[in-house]
């Protein structure tokens, strides 16, 4: 499976929830590959700075030829994690179309609800020609103890896209994953790793598949 979070807005969870997410298939046993398909190359600033290995591998391919690059690559891995850059939507664009899904982080704020506007139109988009092309909504740095914010969940309903259902909660240990680890490493029983957990059992429920 390859799956692309990718969202033109900038901070919304784009490459900390591919790395989470890239550790968390990787750990059922599964060959995952990282693209870093972003100029900025987070995800690979965030493998040079680990001093193991991680579970899978991180190869960077910031240019809009992804969906031609990738095929070849990816026969060597059971499943592909594409870290979509903010701004850059010729890049986004050949991420979608590489992706068998795409996730949309948003973030609880309506900004970033009219944010995903642009990605929803690009996934329409790919979708005349790659009609099998899935897209959802992943809520990231839900504040705990709140409720989705009604604004944006109303809002999300406006979308033909599902919304998954676990929500990632703004979580001090996912933000000090950013300098080379992973919730699941830091806190492998904490509530991170159970929510990342949750977030792929949606995933394969989504695409209909029993696991990784
Ligand atoms: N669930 C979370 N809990 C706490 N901090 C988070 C969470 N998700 C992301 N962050 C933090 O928010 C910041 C932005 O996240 P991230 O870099 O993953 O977003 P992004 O969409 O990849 O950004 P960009 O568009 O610049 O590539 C980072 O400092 C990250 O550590
Ligand atoms: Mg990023």
């Amino acid at each position: 499976m390859i799956i692309c979070f990718s969202s033109l807005k900038g901070g919304c969870g784009k490459t900390s929830l591919s790395i989470h997410l890239a550790h968390e298939i990787a750990k059922s046993g599964s060959r995952v590959l990282l693209i870093d398909a972003d100029p900025q190359g987070s995800a690979s600033d965030w493998n040079a700075s680990r001093e193991d290995k991680p579970l899978f591998s991180v190869i960077g391919m910031a240019q809009p030829t992804i969906h031609r690059d990738l095929p070849d690559l990816a026969r060597d891995y059971d499943h592909v994690v594409i870290d979509s850059p903010p701004r850059v939507a010729k890049i986004a664009r050949s991420g979608i179309i590489a992706s068998n899904l795409v996730l949309i982080p948003v973030t609880p704020s309506s900004y970033d609800v009219w944010a995903a506007d642009e990605t929803v139109e690009i996934i329409g988009e790919a979708q005349i020609t790659r009609p099998d092309i899935k897209g959802a909504f992943v809520i990231n740095r839900k504040i705990v103890n709140t409720s989705i914010g009604r604004e944006v969940a109303s809002a999300l309903k406006e979308y033909e896209l599902p919304l998954l259902k676990t929500a990632i909660n703004q979580r001090v240990v996912i933000s000090e994953a950013s300098n080379g680890s992973t919730a699941q490493e830091l806190e492998p029983t904490g509530k991170a790793a159970n929510e990342i957990r949750l977030l792929t059992l949606d995933i394969l429920r989504l695409m209909e598949v029993d696991q990784w």
